[in-house]
């Protein structure tokens, strides 16, 4: 069998982990699993049934029900599928966000979805971007990265990708909501937010996209050829 390299990204929202992973992902060829979309169709599927997402024992009884696909459709990207409907673009909306943050703190949810990460690694080269990447899914991973940013600048472009998406908010909210979600994914007893003692600490605050891509690849080519 042969053995597969991982990259592990783990940071808080809007710290530019998916559009950085998704470049390096071609860059090096490896396979580009977004985790945070995987947690969003189960706050999705919670949001949907008009589940509490706070109620944990409500969130794990919708488990044994739950049809989640991922697939990788003609464009090389990773699509979410809930019941069979493609919900790629649903998950994203600013709603979903809360329930997500919610539901990925119940304990049966990250167990539910932990198998399903780690196969994706051992059968693909991958870049795996997340919150527990290199603490609990990829313990092992080649390289860790933490991406990093301050709350103004991750605020901004979630912003500015909610616009882009054309959701109607304002930038005040959204750094509210970045700090609250921040708040709740680090404080969380289930596998919080955290840097693991082994990854590099990338702060891309004030960098621009090609100057946070460079210092990444050129970390990573070094640690994956060391
Ligand atoms: O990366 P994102 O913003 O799409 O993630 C949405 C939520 O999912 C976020 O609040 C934290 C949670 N999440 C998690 O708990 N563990 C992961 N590996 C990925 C995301």
């Amino acid at each position: 069998m042969t053995e597969h390299k991982s990259i592990a990204v783990d940071g808080p929202s809007g710290a530019g982990k998916s559009t950085l992973a998704k470049l390096l992902a071609k860059e090096l060829g490896f396979l580009y699993v977004d985790t945070g979309a995987i947690y969003r169709t189960v706050g999705l599927k919670a949001y949907r049934e008009g589940v509490d997402p706070e109620d944990g024992a409500a969130v794990t009884a919708l488990l044994p029900g739950l049809n989640i696909e991922l697939k990788y459709g003609g464009d090389g990207l990773q699509h979410m599928y809930l019941d069979g409907e493609d919900v790629t673009d649903a998950i994203r909306q600013h709603e979903i966000s809360r329930y997500t943050s919610c539901v990925s703190a119940v304990p049966a949810v990250r167990d539910f979805l932990l198998e399903r990460q780690r196969e994706l690694a051992r059968t693909h080269d991958v870049i795996m971007d997340g919150r527990d990447i290199g603490t609990v899914v990829l313990p092992r991973a080649d390289v860790k990265i933490f991406l990093t940013a301050s709350p103004e600048d991750r605020a901004r472009r979630r912003y500015e990708e909610l616009c882009q998406r054309g959701q109607e908010t304002d930038y005040d909210t959204v750094l509210r909501d970045v700090i609250q979600r921040d708040e709740h994914d680090t404080r969380r007893a289930a596998a919080p937010l955290r840097q693991a003692e082994d990854a590099l600490l990338v702060d891309t605050t004030g960098n621009s996209l090609e100057k946070s891509l460079g210092v990444l690849l050129d970390t990573i080519k070094e640690r994956l050829h060391a």
